[in-house]
Parts: C-alpha cells; structure tokens; sequence
C-alpha cells in the first residue's frame, strides 16, 4: 500500500494567552482561594507545567455554593425562560467564535489531538448550549406538565477525557431550567473550564449563575459532602461514584452517575468490512480509548475474524501518534502518568493471562506518557482486559460464532453503556438492539453524539441520562 510522508502541520499555540497563575470563579470572578492552595496543569504530551492553578478547600465550596443559591433564588429562576436562553444562546456563540482558542487550549492541557479537540469536542460543546438555549422557554411543553420547577443548585464533578465538552454537557441542561451550578474540573484539565468562565464573564452571564472549583479528588468530597444541594451530577470512575451514592443515601440529593464502561462493538460475517475497520478505529483509538462508551471489546464473527484482523492491523499502521497539536496527528498523548501506569499495568495482564498482544511499528516520542495503539487477540472472557475498562487505546478481540452467542457475550459485564452492531441487516440491528443491555446502541457507526439523543448507562455505568429532552429532567423539580 502506498504510504505518504506528511510534513509536520502543527496548529499555533499562539492563540491562547496563558496565564501564569488562574484563581477561582465565585460569583462572576476570579479569586484567590480561601483556603490558599494550589496545584500544577501540564502538558502530557511535553510534561510542561502550563499553568499553576487555585485549589479550592472547603471554605471555598461554601462561598460557590453561597453564591449559586442566591443567584439561583434572586435572579436565574425569576428570570423569563426566553431571557435564560438569550444568555446560553450568546454562550453558544462565543464558544464557535473562539473555538481555535478553545481547541488549542484544550490540546494542550488533555493531550488529545488538535483534529479531535477542533472537530468534535468544541462544535459539541457548542451545539449542547445551542440546543438547551432552545429549550429555556419552552419547558412547559417539554413533557413535564404544566410550568415545571427548576430544582435549584447542582455540584457537578466531570473528569479529565473530555473537559470542556462534559462542562457544557453538564452546565447547559442545568442552565436551561433555572437551576444554577457549580462545576468542578478535573485535577489535569482545569484550563478550558476557567476559558469558559472568561466566557460566561464576555455573555455577561450574572454572577453566581456558574461557579468553577479547580481543585482535586478531595475538591470534589467536600462538594458532594454539602448537605444544602439539590443535585449532584457526577462523571467519572465507578469506584468514586459508588463512594458518592453511600455519602448521598437517604439525603434529599439527586443524583446521577455516569461512570464505565467496557463496550462490545460486534462485527457480523454480512458488514461492510472496510466501513466496519473505520468504525473499530474510531470506536478505541479516538482520544486515546479514554472514553468511557469506548469500544473496547471488538466481538467478531468466527468466518471474518481473520480478513478483519489483518486490515485492522493494516489499518493501525497508518495511524499517527504523536504531537497533539500537529494536525495530522490520529493518537495523542495518554492524560496522565497515573493513566499510563494503568494501562501499562492492564496490558501486561493480559499477556499474563496468555492473550496475544500486537502493536504496530511506531516511534514514542521521549517526553510525555505515551501508550501505542495495542490489540489483544484469543481474549478469554474470564481475563482482566475483557472485563476492566482500560481508558486507553487498547482493543480486546474475542470472538462468536451466532447472534445469540454475540449477545450473551456483549452482555457479559458488569457495565452497561454502549454497545455498536455492524451488520447489512436492518431486522438484525433491531433484534440485536433489543437485547443488548447498554444505554447506546450505535448501527453501523460508533461514538456519535448528537445533543438531541439523550446518553446514559446500566448497571455499574451509572443511572441519569445527559442530553435530549431527558436531560432536562435531571435539573426539573417535575
Ligand atoms: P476519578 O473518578 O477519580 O475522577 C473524576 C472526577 O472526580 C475528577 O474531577 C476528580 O477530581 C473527582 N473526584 C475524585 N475523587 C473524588 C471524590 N472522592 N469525591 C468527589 N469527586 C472526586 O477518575 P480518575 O482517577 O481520573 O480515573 C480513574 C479511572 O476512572 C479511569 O482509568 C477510567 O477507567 C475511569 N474514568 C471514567 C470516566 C468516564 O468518562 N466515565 C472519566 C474518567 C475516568
Ligand atoms: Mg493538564
């Protein structure tokens, strides 16, 4: 096959201003924390420290969460739902105005690629708060009766694979209904968080509105052990958002988790093969595999399995890794060296475990943590790679030989949050669809996401769904 050299495209850094020190955002500005800590943001891909930033302390969740409820009481409830989406509309589109911006800044701080970051993340974080701008003044007919009640202040915590896209996931819907926020970001990504609070300052959003809390794990604690909020809207690991639901039993909180998963994107002997190779791809290597509706598990029928393998190789050899602001770059920086470990960790458990491992050719740069695209083939289900989820670009193949046995495997987890069926047959995608017990269902694609669609798991995935008209639901006092 013939192979191109490419010339390196790398996108300017000089779009983003940087500053040396960030604070919080409380009640429409930046301030120092009370409690006076701070950590460091790098760069995965160069281990440059970006930027030291605010580390909020439980004084400081007091003032945010003092804020949001007045805020809340005084001026964003009150407020005519037509005037509420004048706001996220004008957010919408400051985010598509400064969306190079964004997408630079965003690949700088998470590792991800440029392509990725400009293509997918920063349009949909942008079409969230379009298409909740839209719904702000019709939440009367949106199915849950008559002049439903915003539930009021929500403590939302997003993780570190999609930073801005989970803050626009989780701020807009909340927005829409009257009900006010306050964001936490993760530890490796606080960057386009406090971008988007820069923002919401040029929307002249009023103040308390939206706060943002840089900070870690124990940020988060002191956020969820507030007994004064409504909501508390979690994403991230299944293990801290168990942790989250015993601290929440019995308490007026809502909640809603979105945690792991461990998808089965199943290939039948009747799909269009090379669509299908496309699919697998996108569907582990996209952001590195740190998704959590990956398609980790590729179950292939027995009669294609070889012809499938050998263009999937075939096809990884192509695959760039490197630089993430280059923009030919397919595979990015792995998030952190905690990831990497664990990843590294997994993989070496399943050639423990006597899987075969394969990676193509490629060359890892010296600085950064880095991890290449990896396929585990003869995956037994009872191994480690089958059944964790790795949050890294590594695919385990087992294979099936009919529908029946397809489902039963796909379904052999504890997760519960997508799953993807290639096949030529529309009966065959229904029957499979049916009985596939995953929150998503994606035919002949994979990770496609769309505001309209609402997006959330089973089981050990998580309960609550973010997006479409359900999403509303999860901010409604109804
Ligand atoms: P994590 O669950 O520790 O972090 C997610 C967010 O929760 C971060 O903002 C973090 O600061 C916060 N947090 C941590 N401990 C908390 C606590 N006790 N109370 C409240 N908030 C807390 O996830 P981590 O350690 O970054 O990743 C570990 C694994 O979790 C990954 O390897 C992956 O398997 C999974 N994961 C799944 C994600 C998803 O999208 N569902 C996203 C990130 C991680
Ligand atoms: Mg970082």
């Amino acid at each position: 096959m013939a192979r191109f050299e490419y010339a390196p495209a790398p996108e300017s850094r000089a779009v983003v201003s940087l500053r040396s020190s960030y604070g919080l955002f409380i009640d429409g500005a930046f301030v120092e924390p009370v409690d006076g800590g701070s950590f460091n943001t790098i760069s995965p891909a160069t281990e440059e420290v970006l930027a030291e930033v605010a580390l909020a302390g439980a004084g400081d969740v007091e003032r945010a969460v003092a804020a949001a409820r007045r805020a809340q009481r005084e001026v964003w409830a009150p407020m005519p739902g037509a005037e509420r989406g004048k706001y996220l509309f004008r957010v919408a589109r400051i985010i598509q105005e400064r969306a190079r911006e964004l997408a630079v800044l965003e690949s700088l701080d998470n590792g991800k690629p440029i392509r990725e970051s400009r293509d997918v993340d920063v349009p949909l974080a942008a079409a969230h708060f379009f298409y909740y701008a839209g719904w702000a003044d019709k939440l009367d007919y949106a199915g849950f009766g008559p002049a439903p009640r915003p539930l009021g202040v929500a403590g939302q915590i997003i993780p570190w694979n999609f930073p801005l896209l989970m803050a626009a996931w989780k701020l807009a819907p909340a927005l829409a209904t009257g009900s006010t926020c306050v964001l936490k970001p993760a530890e490796t990504t606080p960057l386009s968080a406090l971008l988007l609070a820069e923002i919401f300052q040029q929307a002249e959003l009023p103040p308390g509105v939206v706060n943002i809390l840089t900070g870690d794990g124990a940020t988060g604690a002191a956020l969820v052990a507030r007994r004064d909020l409504d909501k508390v809207a979690f994403t991230g690991s299944t293990e801290v958002g168990k942790a989250i639901q015993r601290e929440l039993a019995g308490t007026r909180t809502r909640l809603s988790l979105e945690l792991g998963g461990k998808a089965a994107n199943i290939v039948f002997e009747d799909a269009p093969l090379s669509q299908a190779i496309e699919g697998i791809v996108n569907g582990i290597f996209f952001n590195q595999g740190h998704v959590c509706c990956a398609g980790s598990r590729l179950l292939v029928q027995e009669s294609v399995a070889e012809g499938v393998l050998d263009a999937l190789k075939e096809r990884l050899g192509t695959l760039r890794l490197g630089d993430p602001l280059d923009k030919n770059t397919d595979i990015g920086a792995i998030n952190s060296g905690r990831q990497l470990d664990k990843i590294v960790e997994l993989a070496a458990s399943g050639e423990r475990e006597g899987a075969e491992r394969w990676s193509p050719s490629c060359a890892i740069p010296e600085r950064g943590y880095w991890f290449p695209p990896t396929i585990f083939t003869g995956v037994a289900p009872s191994q480690r790679i089958a059944r964790e989820e790795i949050f890294g670009p590594v695919l385990s193949v087992l294979t099936f030989r009919t529908p029946d046995e397809a489902v039963q495997k796909a379904n052999n987890t504890t997760y519960g949050l997508s799953a993807g069926v290639w096949t030529e047959k529309g009966s065959r995608i229904l029957w499979m669809a049916d009985r596939l017990r995953a929150g998503v269902v994606w035919a002949n694609t994979f990770n496609r996401f769309d505001p309209t669609s609402p997006f959330g798991g089973y089981r050990e995935s998580g309960f609550g769904r973010e997006g479409g008209r359900h999403g509303l639901e999860e901010y409604l006092d109804a």
